[in-house]
């Protein structure tokens, strides 16, 4: 008779979801199940696939930062390094009432925020979930949705507050719209491409803000959209708010992109619009994009390729599919259904649950790096109770392995990113603080300890410099500190003299000023 053990604890899964395990551990006789050994002798290929070296790594950083420079120097390249227009930090002391809609990857969120001044906010939000039908379905019908939201919204938070809102008073409201939108003004961009598995048409090439203004039109809502922001944009400016020590934002979630502060003297493709150069405008990088078509700079493996082949947009997002949490369950599942494949794993059981793609989720990366029992019982938990699928220890010891070679690998490439743009802008030797936000820094356990170790790796001792930070909510507060900008004379003044520089110099045909704002 095998010896059998027994094990039992629950654990609350990211979707809401408890998952309870009450496991009994059989011998590993009665189904026949890899050795140990060759389950070490494929851990070594995998390691070999996706271990980064210092050098490699430092490649990919010179690479990297020529990219951005290109990106800033000419308009409509794969990194487009979009001028935001919005110009320089927060002071901290931007107060009021504002509204902000944050349309990111998986939910829906509406927020009131009222700015206190001194780097204090108060915020109430809502948040909606979104269907995969209404990601793919026709665009004016998404941003019905989005002004049906914040209707909702509005009349419940404002419907008593007289005081708040007088007849003809419009709200201020900041769209944090998180896909890459070439902009002219602030309140203005043009969608360049859904990333994020996102295909919702007749809005690709098209002015997002008009379009929702549209959505808004039809619901009849007193509010006026005075800014349409990146995740990223808003996070900097949120994180700056709070610690002044911030100078770069990264989103690392559902997608993965960066934002920063750039001199406009630096942005060679828009100093024709005779914006003062000592002014300061955030750049949205948009580096998800980084090696996208070429690929001759990521070392990507032939799970990337087939993550990439079958996605919604092959060969766009070539750094984010290495990267972000959309992805990264995937290479997962694609290396065991490899394995199963080649009848090395789930000998003589059904693995049809399995094979299904993208049926497993991050999440579930998370929680095998973190399970804390010796039989790893959460990962028997996972294999069971969502794939109906039993496990030797061996075989769990290996999925925890690959799970963390995977996730550092993708931890190590987002430090190449932050180094780029470190080395771009020379903050290394004075230092300075990233804000970093999304589920796979928030939750993915190791994370931001991995970055900072491959910052090191890249910079030496000095890599110590450059501090990941939790950012503050971008998406609302970074939102609503942009839309207070509009009140701001003196930004006021800058956008203004580079509108009339436009006017003067007869920059106006906007077919011309979609190519030159990029
Ligand atoms: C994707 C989007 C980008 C966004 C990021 C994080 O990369 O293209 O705009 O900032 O996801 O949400």
């Amino acid at each position: 008779m095998p010896a059998s053990r027994r094990g039992s604890g629950s654990v609350t899964l990211p979707t809401g979801q408890t998952l309870a395990i009450h496991t009994r551990i059989q011998g590993e006789e009665d189904l026949p199940h890899a050795t140990k050994k060759t389950m070490a002798d494929h851990l070594r290929k995998y390691e070999s696939l996706f271990t980064l070296t210092p050098q490699r790594m430092r490649m990919i950083v010179e690479a990297f930062t020529e990219t951005l420079e290109i990106g800033l120097n000419k308009p409509n390249q794969i990194v487009p390094m979009i001028p935001t227009y919005v110009f320089g930090w927060p002071t901290g002391q931007e107060t009021g009432d504002f509204l902000a809609l944050d349309l990111g990857g998986t939910n829906l969120r509406v927020c009131l925020v009222t700015l206190q001044g001194e780097g204090k906010f108060e915020i109430t939000q809502t948040k909606y979930r979104l269907t995969e039908e209404q990601k793919q379905d026709d665009g004016q019908k998404l941003f019905d949705f989005c002004a049906e939201c914040l209707k909702t919204f509005v009349d419940t938070n404002f419907g008593e507050r007289d005081s708040a809102l007088k007849p003809g008073q419009n709200l201020p409201l900041g769209f944090t719209f998180s896909y890459p939108c070439s902009q002219e003004r602030i309140d203005h961009g043009e969608l360049i491409r859904w990333t994020k598995g996102f295909g919702a048409a007749n809005t690709e090439g098209r002015d997002v803000a008009e379009m929702f203004k549209k959505s808004l039109e039809k619901y009849q809502l007193p509010i006026q959209l005075t800014a349409l922001i990146n995740d990223t944009t808003g996070t900097l400016i949120a994180s700056h708010y709070v610690n002044p020590r911030t100078k770069i934002a990264v989103i690392f979630g559902t997608g993965c992109n960066a934002a920063y502060m750039e001199n406009v003297k630096n942005i060679e493709k828009i100093n024709h619009l005779g914006i003062d150069p000592a002014a300061e405008m955030a750049i949205n990088c948009e580096w998800g994009a980084f090696d996208s078509f070429e690929h001759e700079h990521l070392p990507r493996t032939k799970y990337d390729a087939i993550v990439d082949d079958t996605s919604n947009k092959p060969g766009e997002q070539a750094f984010e599919k290495l990267i972000s949490g959309r992805y990264l369950g995937e290479i997962l599942r694609l290396v065991i259904c490899e394995l199963i494949d080649e009848g090395v794993l789930f000998l003589g059981q059904n693995t049809y649950k399995l094979e299904k793609p993208y049926c497993l989720d991050t999440a579930f990366l998370s929680l095998m790096e973190s399970d804390p029992t010796d039989e790893l019982l959460m990962i028997i938990g996972i294999f069971t109770h969502f794939f109906a699928l039993e496990t030797t220890l061996a075989e769990r010891q290996f999925f925890r392995a690959l799970a963390k070679l995977i996730g550092r690998r993708a931890a190590r490439l987002s430090s190449c990113g932050i180094a780029a743009i470190v080395s771009k802008m020379g903050y290394l030797e004075e230092g300075c603080m990233v804000g970093a936000d999304g589920s796979l820094y928030n939750k993915y356990p190791g994370f931001a300890d991995r970055v900072h170790e491959g910052l090191q790796d890249i910079f030496g001792e000095k890599g110590r410099n450059i501090i990941t930070h939790h950012a503050e909510d971008g998406s609302g507060v970074g939102s609503a500190i942009i839309a207070s900008y509009d009140k701001d004379q003196e930004r006021r003044w800058i956008v203004h003299s580079c509108l009339n520089y436009r006017q003067d110099e007869g920059h106006c045909d906007s077919a011309k000023n979609r190519q030159i704002a990029m």
